[in-house]
């Protein structure tokens, strides 16, 4: 019997994601032969210093550091993209797309910014192109949007996409601890990076939500389209606060259809205690889904780290070397061909909390509530402790009912005009139904 020919991998960018993966195509290929019905070899590695000793590589790998040596290696069916960043990853996922090889990329940047274009490139050049690992890590997520969930029509995502900012949260919460101090432990255990503005700033949660959105709802929607705001602002206080009103704050990534048009928000949020997502804690994730048919859904898992990755991008190449081994055809790109107008975030209308440090003297509740009264936002109700600090300054927080972001803005702007106010400290949207 005839040998079956070897598929040959390109891997690009050998670090968490692409060690793991060189060390699971290793350690695992008779299982994966098996399976695919031909040999799936590691054939060239493409990294930034191809000198550096990479103990997860088997001898016979080509190393280099010339995208050319991989890309024009006709050996190599399917390349996998585990660099990270807009360039030059988006470069040489075209060029892969162009010369029929199929690709698997972690990279969420590359497809919040160039999906649309890179899915056109793939149908026309006949390959494929997958990335269940650019959201939610091990969470299999983008396979569910792009073939079991297929006949629904999705009306709402609801996600926590950051592992790093979720860690950061849960010990803000258990603990009581500062943003400062949790930042510090998040770094101490590798989550967050030296410069976490990524993570902190919800930049890595908004390119995640855009490929979820743009798959739930198939429009066009890149990380430009969606309003972001981090976890900077959080302090103690506003978690105590929660507590107390019955809600975690979790940074939430929210994409809705709205009347012929897209919602889509990263920000933290307050989440009733009782919901699901406000139980996922520390560094996991979850996506919860609705639509028609399947009702409600929610995803859970690891969304990070090498080898939650790793399976997520194995589970592409297995299935395309699959098809390119029997012969059949390789799982198709996305077919995103409509544009759906994205919702200004000034129509948003939500609930809110609002935490205010105002002077402790008579007439400064009548004051406040004409600021909101006047742009029509509704009270639903105010704390104000007995403690009064130092300077005189005592906290109010009023929470309201649903009313539109532009109005809760205004009222914002007038309120830290106020002379009686001495600052808004924070302004956190409330996820609840009325
Ligand atoms: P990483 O540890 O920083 O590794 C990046 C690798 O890419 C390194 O081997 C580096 O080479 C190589 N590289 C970077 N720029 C290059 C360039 N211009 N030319 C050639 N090689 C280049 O990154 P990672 O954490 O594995 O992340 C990789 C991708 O997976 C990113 O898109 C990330 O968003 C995504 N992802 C990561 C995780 C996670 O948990 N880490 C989870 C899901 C998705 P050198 O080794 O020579 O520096
Ligand atoms: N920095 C990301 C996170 C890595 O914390 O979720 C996974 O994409």
């Amino acid at each position: 019997m005839a040998q079956a020919q070897d598929i040959g991998i390109g891997l690009m960018g050998v670090g968490v994601v692409g060690s793991g993966v060189a060390t699971a195509l290793h350690e695992k290929a008779g299982r994966i032969e098996a399976h695919v019905g031909a040999p799936v070899r590691l054939k060239r590695v493409l990294v930034r210093d191809a000198t550096k000793v990479r103990p997860s590589l088997p001898r016979d790998v080509h190393v280099t550091s010339n995208a050319d040596d991989l890309l024009t290696d006709r050996g190599i069916a399917i390349v996998v993209e585990a660099m990270g960043g807009e360039q030059p990853a988006f470069d040489y996922i075209q060029r892969a797309l162009h010369t029929g090889k199929h690709v698997v990329t972690a990279n969420k940047e590359v497809l919040a910014k160039h999906g649309p274009e890179l899915f056109a490139h793939a149908a026309e050049h006949g390959v494929s192109l997958r990335f269940e690992a650019s959201v939610g890590g091990g969470i299999p997520i983008i396979g569910p949007l792009l073939s079991d969930l297929l006949a629904n029509d999705l009306t709402a995502v609801h996600a926590i996409i950051n592992g790093t900012t979720n860690y950061m949260l849960t010990r803000m919460a258990h603990e009581g601890l500062d943003y400062a101090d949790v930042l510090r432990q998040a770094q101490h255990l590798g989550y967050a990076e030296a410069d976490p503005t990524n993570d902190v700033d919800g930049i890595d949660a908004a390119y995640k939500l855009a490929i979820l959105a743009s798959l739930a709802f198939q429009t066009t929607v890149r990380d430009s389209d969606v309003f972001r705001e981090g976890i900077r602002k959080v302090t103690a206080a506003d978690f105590r606060y929660a507590a107390e009103l019955g809600y975690a704050i979790k940074l939430l990534a929210i994409g809705k259809r709205v009347n012929g048009s897209v919602e889509a928000r990263v920000h933290p949020a307050m989440v009733p205690l009782a919901r699901p997502l406000a139980k996922v804690d520390d560094v996991l994730n979850a996506v919860e889904l609705e639509g028609d048919l399947v009702g409600w859904a929610m995803f859970e898992g690891p969304g990070a780290g090498s080898l939650p990755t790793t399976s997520a991008v194995m589970g592409d190449i297995l299935r395309i070397a699959e098809a390119v081994a029997s012969g059949g055809r390789v799982p198709a790109a996305p077919r995103i061909d409509r544009v759906l107008p994205v919702q200004p975030m000034a129509d948003l209308r939500t609930k809110y909390y609002l935490r205010l440090r105002a002077f402790d003297r008579p007439g400064v509740m009548a004051r406040v509530t004409k600021v909101l009264g006047d742009l029509q936002v509704s009270l639903a109700g105010v704390i104000q402790k007995e403690t009064i600090h130092a300077d005189g300054v005592a906290e109010i927080v009023v929470t309201t009912h649903a009313a539109r972001e532009a109005d809760v803005q205004e009222a914002v702007r007038l309120l830290g005009k106020l002379d009686v106010v001495r600052e808004v400290a924070n302004l956190i949207r409330v996820e609840d139904t009325e």
